[in-house]
């Protein structure tokens, strides 16, 4: 595709554009091209917004719906940006007990985020998982990849301001 043709979007840019156009290219005409061209897609943009998915379709002769379908069917690819810091928080039986649910509580109140979601201002994408493996810590939750433990009450929300 010819420069100048590309879709306008705010998270993806020129050079994206024009990489993300060669990824294309490569995966045209081969059979079982649309996992790995969406992998590498993502890559370049951190996620897949629709106006992209869009794109790829059209690029692969996919119809968009197949592409939405593929894309939405793997837990690795994300049709929504992710925060700068991925916040996992663990809603398994022991943290449950624990208290983990004010926790959750208090991260909504306080960022405005819910299960699946990502803040505004990008600072933070939040996510319930099932059991980290950490139960003797409960009530527990990841961050990037620093493991907290105890995390009930405002305890919660100490440990996140230090991520900006
Ligand atoms: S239930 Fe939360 S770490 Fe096991």
């Amino acid at each position: 595709m010819k420069k100048g043709k590309y879709p306008h979007h705010p998270d993806i840019t020129d050079e994206m554009w024009k990489n993300i156009d060669a990824v294309i290219e490569e995966g045209k005409g081969k059979p079982g091209s649309l996992i790995s061209v969406l992998r590498r897609c993502q890559e370049q943009v951190g996620y897949l917004p629709s106006t992209l998915l869009d794109f790829i379709g059209k690029g692969l002769s996919i119809s968009t719906s197949e592409v939405f379908g593929v894309a939405t069917f793997y837990s690795f690819f994300s049709l929504t940006p992710k925060g700068r810091n991925r916040v996992k928080v663990c809603t398994g039986t022991a943290c449950y007990v624990k208290g983990i649910k004010d926790a959750l509580v208090r991260i909504g109140d306080k960022y405005g985020v819910k299960k699946g979601e990502t803040t505004d201002d990008r600072r933070f994408s939040l996510e319930e998982v099932r059991c980290l493996g950490a139960c003797g810590l409960a009530p527990v939750m990841v961050v990037n990849k620093d493991v907290h433990g105890s995390v009930g009450s405002d305890k919660v929300i100490d440990i996140l301001e230090k991520y900006e």
